[in-house]
């Protein structure tokens, strides 16, 4: 059944260029607005930018601009950057627009009209560098800056504020009672702990004098709004609120708030005392992820070390930045980003399995086929080991998207494609192709296409232009991806054509780091290298660390121990010649190094899915393993 699905960004200050964390939650809101799509529901995608406020402000004295000339020409930069990205949002609010400052201004009439809003002297201790102001419980006992350091000054303010406290034990109860409204829950003891204090009223203001750019207090034209208060409430004037109630009964409650972390009380007790105080349901649900770090550290301006994400997506491609920002950062946690982390996995996930899957199978079609897709004939359990690899990746991305947890989903896809590529080993259509065995070939090649056809579904949301690119290869031409295409298994038109249009993925050369693609003529070794491999030539091999869960001897071979090892989740079986070295009680429980991209083999008799790496010299040998803890299906390289 197709339900409503809004979903909005913390809208971004204009202070400065936007960077991979602004980056990141747009691509999430993004993603998460194609899943629905797909799915048929209605969505509502919406994103903006915060435009008042001292951020702001200061930027603009910088600039020697106006505050105005500073958020139009700084919104250019979202905006362009949310286009490049392939960003879908269906609305962007930015706070200087008319249709927003309204909405704020009759919120701040109607409270005040109901004595919600109150106007009071406002102590506290004020850091005219920071300009920024502390109450005593913000400062030790020297009452220094708590972001500086520097000595501040006591100022006593007539300001406005808004009866947030009496709220209070309402959204205790509120949070207890809806167990999704803060996420992760964790998230949610962290509020609730925040509330153990007891929760003091809001102010809402900030005198001209001090502070100009904002929206000017309706009641009191020496005042501007607080920016929190003001930027809040793009939520509900973006979706029609006090402009368009058909519009906004269709699109509110939100389905979900993307937030940082480091926004939590703004959008878990402010707002949700707001939305009560004007007597507006809540969001359903305020989801707040971690942050995006470089190695350890915090992103920042001064540290030098902060991703722009244009950048990025010029030199690798807009796809490959979106899925690995999605692959990689488990939502809710911190992850830290590095472009060899990027490249790695962008050769070993969309060039090494996806790309390598894709090319195998348009190739073969082409030159068995004519590119003609095959009609399948009878399914063997090889056929049916994988499309039953298709499927579990369908069900396990439907839960994880609902339950936020994209990166899960993503790396169940990619199981299917290295099941797909084991498919293609193990049934080997060069050997069917050379035997004659047509009808055969005819099967595996459906096979494999048609599970890429549900790889194709399954990632689009995150690799728009990609898999479109994909699903052009295996001769599908609609315009629309629909998750009703995985109802059934066999949607790949038999008698359609494929189109062989060159890789999908150039590997990135990991020495480089640079735009170029290493071409193929490089693989090739020049004469006075003889004997050398290139570097790409290397990466070709994958390798892997792996647990050996299981071990064992095999009858009348006594050289040889059958493992059984987890390769990130993934189970194989391998044949190793290392019994006269280890017995299997010594070797379960190591981690150790595999190739993984490995043709199967039948070593006597029995199929062995990799090689395990060990150094040998005379009669010695030793496995190769790992210098301490790492998960198991790590890369090595
Ligand atoms: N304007 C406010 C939000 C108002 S919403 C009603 C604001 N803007 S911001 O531009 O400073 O930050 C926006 C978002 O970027 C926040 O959610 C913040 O957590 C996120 N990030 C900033 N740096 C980040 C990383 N390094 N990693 C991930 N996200 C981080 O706050």
């Amino acid at each position: 059944m197709s339900e409503k699905f809004y979903v909005t960004t913390p809208i971004y200050y204009v202070n400065d260029k936007p960077h991979i964390g602004h980056a990141y939650t747009t691509i999430l809101a993004d993603v998460l607005s194609r899943y629905h799509r797909m799915n048929g529901d209605a969505t509502f995608f919406l994103t903006g930018t915060d435009e008042h406020g001292q951020k702001v402000q200061k930027a603009a004295v910088e600039h020697g601009m106006t505050e105005q000339e500073q958020c139009d020409t700084t919104v250019v930069r979202f905006q362009e950057l949310w286009e490049k990205l392939g960003i879908s949002n269906d609305d962007f609010i930015r706070t200087t627009e008319a249709r927003h400052k309204n909405v704020v201004r009759k919120i701040l009439q109607d409270l005040y009209d109901r004595d919600l809003i109150y106007k009071a002297e406002y102590k506290g201790c004020y850091c005219v560098p920071c300009e920024r102001f502390f109450t005593d419980k913000d400062l030790n006992e020297e009452k220094t800056c708590p972001e500086c350091g520097r000595p501040t000054n006591e100022i006593v303010e007539s300001n406005y504020f808004f009866k947030m406290g009496q709220y209070q034990q309402w959204l205790i109860d509120y949070i207890k009672e809806h167990p999704k409204f803060i996420l992760p829950d964790y998230r949610a003891n962290e509020t609730l702990g925040f509330l153990k204090k007891p929760l003091a009223d809001l102010c809402i203001s900030r005198p001209k004098s001090r502070l100009a750019w904002g929206i000017e207090l309706p009641f009191d034209k020496d005042y501007v709004c607080y920016v929190w208060f003001d930027a809040l409430v793009n939520y509900i004037s973006g979706a029609g609120y006090g402009s368009n109630d058909a519009e906004f009964k269709k699109w509110w409650p939100a389905s979900f708030h993307l937030i940082g972390k480091d926004i939590l009380t703004t959008h878990t007790v402010y707002w949700p005392t707001m939305l009560k105080a004007i007597g507006v349901e809540m969001p359903e649900s305020i989801f707040a992820h971690g942050w995006w770090l470089t190695g350890q550290n915090k992103m920042s301006k001064s540290l030098g070390n902060v991703v722009n994400p244009m950048e990025m997506a010029e030199r690798y491609g807009v796809d490959a930045f979106r899925f690995f920002l999605l692959a990689e950062m488990s939502l809710g946690q911190d992850a830290s980003f590095s472009e060899d982390a990027f490249i790695e996995k962008y050769n070993s996930n969309l060039a090494n399995d996806l790309g390598n899957l894709l090319s195998r199978i348009v190739k073969m079609t082409v030159k068995q086929f004519g590119g003609i897709i095959p009609s399948p004939t009878e399914e063997n359990d090889d056929d049916k080991e994988l499309k039953s690899a298709a499927i579990k990746a369908v069900e396990v991305m439907k839960s994880a998207v609902p339950g936020m947890k994209l990166n899960s989903g993503i790396e169940e896809v990619m199981n299917a494609v290295r099941a797909g590529n084991r498919y293609i080993e193990k049934t080997a259509p060069w050997t069917l192709a050379k035997s004659g065995d047509t009808e055969r070939l005819g099967t595996v090649m459906y096979t494999a296409a048609e599970a890429l056809r549900f790889v194709s579904v399954l990632l689009y949301p995150i690799m728009p232009s990609k898999m479109t690119e994909l699903r052009k290869a295996l001769g599908i031409n609609t315009p629309e991806v629909n998750m009703k295409e995985l109802e059934k298994w066999g949607g790949l038109v038999p008698g359609s054509k494929m189109n062989d249009s060159g890789s999908l993925f150039q590997r990135i050369c990991i020495t480089e780091k640079a735009p170029e693609t290493a071409p193929q003529s490089q693989a090739q070794t020049p004469d006075s290298d003889a004997g050398l491999v290139s570097i790409d030539d290397f990466f070709k091999t994958q390798l892997k660390t792996a647990k050996v869960v299981h071990a064992e001897k095999i009858d009348g071979a006594d050289k040889l121990l059958k493992l059984q090892i987890d390769i990130g989740g993934e189970k194989r079986q391998i044949v190793a010649g290392v019994a006269q070295y280890y017995t299997p009680e010594e070797i379960i429980g190591k981690t150790i190094v595999v190739v993984a991209n490995l043709k199967s083999a039948k070593i006597r008799g029995i199929d062995s899915q990799g090689m395990l790496l060990a150094a040998k010299k005379g009669k010695g040998l030793k496995l190769i393993t790992v210098d301490g803890e790492i998960d198991s299906g790590s890369s090595v390289g």
